[in-house]
């Protein structure tokens, strides 16, 4: 495992290539959430599950914390864990522990940041009885590449916390937990974590918060793109954005440009302007009704072994097997 300080060549192309495409596109401009998580953005993202506007770590962390032993009385013995986006690793402690009572098992994360990677090795590295193996790529290929070398006939566990489903759109989300499924033999599980739809106002808050975190968060994509790809994009004319979108039923992250201007993006061969009051689209948070998920998990070949809701700051965790 690497941890880069600098990307290499080919992580630089991939990132000019998605900008180029992102902010080219008419009429709305975009850029890829994946790139919100460099080292700045991981740690942001860090102090955001703190936030006492964000209740979404809290709910996820409680429902796991409370129903960790469950999950594992539901499947027995379980040698592999997965986790698609490990974060920080806090969470999943718990289901850690009540893995390794019943036997020794060795937890893949896998994560595109490889300060996240490093930072949830060291946090979980001291549970006896858990090998911590980090892998360092995107979802599907991580999982695909812990589906061939797994052990054993005991299940696998994989876990899709923290709502990150949410930042997929609609349909994006079903081809995710059909691909998901196919690297799962019958019998595997995953425990997938879902905020639920709620009142405006906290909802709202929770994407734009009073210290401004999430703002720093949004556009510390625009301060990447300058350091990255050597533009000159002057931060203090832009200004982060959280939308509700009630036909899809979900924030939408935005960085809008305070006035009419034009920014050089060399490494990216593109100069790009904007009208004041034009957005560049960032990010998604999709919110759900509990048996939305439950549907969508039958349509990917997954039946519901149970599904927990945190009452303080509706959130669902659902236990799906492999059918
Ligand atoms: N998975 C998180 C969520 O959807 C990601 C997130 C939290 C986020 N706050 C953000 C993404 C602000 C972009 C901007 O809640």
């Amino acid at each position: 495992m690497t941890h880069p300080t600098a990307p290499t060549a080919a992580q630089a192309d991939a990132f000019a290539t998605d900008v180029y495409g992102g902010l080219t596109q008419s009429p709305q401009k975009t850029l890829p959430s994946k790139y919100l998580y460099d080292a700045v953005g991981s740690a942001l993202f860090e102090v955001i599950t703190h936030l006492p506007e964000y209740g979404l770590t809290r709910a996820d962390e409680r429902l796991i914390k409370a129903h960790a032993q469950d999950v594992l009385i539901r499947l027995g013995p379980v040698s592999t864990l997965v986790e698609l986006g490990s974060g920080s690793g806090r969470k999943t402690r718990w289901v850690l522990e009540a893995c390794a009572l019943r036997q020794p098992c060795t937890y893949y994360p896998i994560e595109i940041s490889a300060t996240a990677l490093a930072h949830c090795s060291r946090e979980l590295s001291d549970i006896v009885g858990v090998k911590v193996l980090g892998i360092e790529r995107e979802y599907l290929p991580g999982l695909q590449e812990v589906a061939a070398m797994r052990q054993g006939e005991s299940p696998m566990l994989v876990l899709f916390l923290g709502s990150t489903i949410g930042n997929f759109a609609r349909p994006d989300a079903q081809r995710f937990l059909c691909e998901v499924r196919k690297l799962m033999r019958p019998g595997d599980a995953l425990l997938l974590g879902t905020d639920l739809v709620k009142p405006l106002q906290p909802l709202i808050k929770a994407y734009d918060d009073a210290l401004g975190v999430t703002a720093a968060f949004n556009l510390n994509l625009l301060v990447r793109i300058n350091h990255d790809l050597g533009a000159n994009f002057d931060i203090s004319q832009f200004q982060h954005e959280a939308r509700f979108n009630p036909e899809t039923s979900a924030i939408e992250m935005h960085i809008r440009s305070r006035i009419r201007q034009s920014v050089d993006i060399p490494g990216a061969g593109l100069t790009i302007g904007f009208e004041a009051g034009e957005t560049i689209w960032t990010e998604i948070s999709r919110k759900y009704l509990a048996p939305d998920v439950l549907a969508m998990s039958a349509q990917a070949g997954f039946t519901s072994a149970d599904q927990w809701i945190d009452e303080d700051w509706p959130f669902a965790e659902t236990l799906l097997v492999a059918a």
